[in-house]
């Protein structure tokens, strides 16, 4: 095995990767400097705003567009030669109370809900027309039971399945030069990965401007398997879909469904075991995209380090995950050299 001198090294992950896909990182503004901006420009080539670019951050109220935090993520990205996949324009959460409310306080109709879209996707799209070259569209509109299609969210209670179609049109027609993006998570599970199959042959057969699915890549220690993940990318390529990992992390819990407190003495320590565990699904995980390079084109990690990650308050409040690539001193941990270690 050859030790590289990480810090004499000046290749990032997005070198080692520039014959297989871009390598993203979800941030605020609170990444753009120090030692976190450092690594940014060393080891990305695509950002993601974690949460600035949502609908209640970006029009907390109707008509009064918040862009300071997303503007001042464009323009770290467009200085430093770094692409922007935007996210997202439609989701059941933070999206504002506003959007669904009407003139008389009354729940909104479908109309009145639509135009809405519009005008927040006109806007926001518009803005950064020709910067960012992917979107988001619409996120999370399957439902988490089995049994159920859609997700009952009030986007689905107002116009029904309409409100994906439209948004994609909306979407295209602000700018049409950006790609597309249903984005998911848990879009690896089987029982889900049909209804989101569904979701996404629906579209392709009406011909709703459509170019990739996103696959939010919330795994943990324990899953995926490699079957499953397989199994995934070969479905919804088949679709002629692009792929991209949009929010790759790697929790060393596995993951619960109910949002709890932690319980007393539940421990929150990263032993070896579980580092083992957790090289070996990086690896795994890595092994696999590069083997699809033809139809993945992006993988972006949720958060830049274990310093900070918003796995350290969910599920489970106050509980320390350590799910990424870099430790808590922004060191690479032996995770990223199994995933930069190939040929
Ligand atoms: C998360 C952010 O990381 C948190 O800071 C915020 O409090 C909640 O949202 N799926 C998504 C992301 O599509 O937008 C979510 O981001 C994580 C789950």
């Amino acid at each position: 095995q050859t030790t590289i001198n990480y810090q004499a090294d000046s290749r990032g992950l997005k070198d080692f990767y520039k014959n297989y896909f871009s390598i993203g990182v979800a941030v605020g503004r609170r990444n753009l400097t120090g030692d976190e901006a450092t690594l940014i420009k060393k080891q990305f080539n695509s950002v993601t705003a974690e949460n600035a670019m949502k609908m209640a951050s970006i029009q907390p109220r109707e008509g009064h567009f918040n862009w300071k935090e997303a503007d001042s993520i464009v323009s770290f990205a467009v200085k430093n030669g770094i692409k922007i996949r935007g996210h997202n324009l439609c989701w059941h959460e933070q999206a504002p109370d506003w959007m669904f409310i009407d003139a008389n306080g009354k729940q909104a109709s479908k109309e009145l809900l639509l135009e809405r879209l519009k005008t927040h996707i006109d806007a926001v799209v518009g803005r950064y027309k020709g910067k960012i070259y992917a979107w988001d569209v619409v996120n999370e509109a399957i439902d988490d039971d089995d049994t159920k299609f859609l997700r009952n969210s009030k986007w689905y209670q107002i116009c029904g399945e309409d409100f994906i179609v439209k948004a994609f049109e909306y979407a295209h027609a602000a700018d049409p030069e950006a790609k597309l993006y249903y984005n998911d998570y848990n879009t690896e599970r089987p029982q889900k990965r049909v209804r989101i199959y569904k979701l996404l042959k629906n579209l392709k057969d009406k011909n709703v401007p459509i170019d990739g699915v996103g696959l939010q890549a919330h795994w943990s220690i324990y899953e995926p398997s490699k079957q499953e993940l397989i199994d995934a990318i070969q479905q919804y390529s088949s679709l002629g879909l692009k792929i991209q990992f949009t929010e790759l992390d790697m929790s060393i819990y596995p993951w619960e469904k109910e949002k709890r407190a932690k319980k007393a003495g539940e421990t929150d320590t990263y032993t070896p075991d579980l580092e083992q565990k957790q090289i070996a699904q990086y690896k795994m995980v890595f092994d696999t995209f590069r083997k699809y390079k033809d139809v993945i084109t992006n993988v972006t990690f949720w958060n830049i380090s274990d310093r900070a990650t918003w796995l350290d308050s969910y599920p489970v409040i106050g509980r320390k995950n350590y799910p990424l690539l870099f430790d808590t001193q922004l060191q690479p941990k032996k995770a990223y050299w199994e995933v930069v270690k190939f040929k």
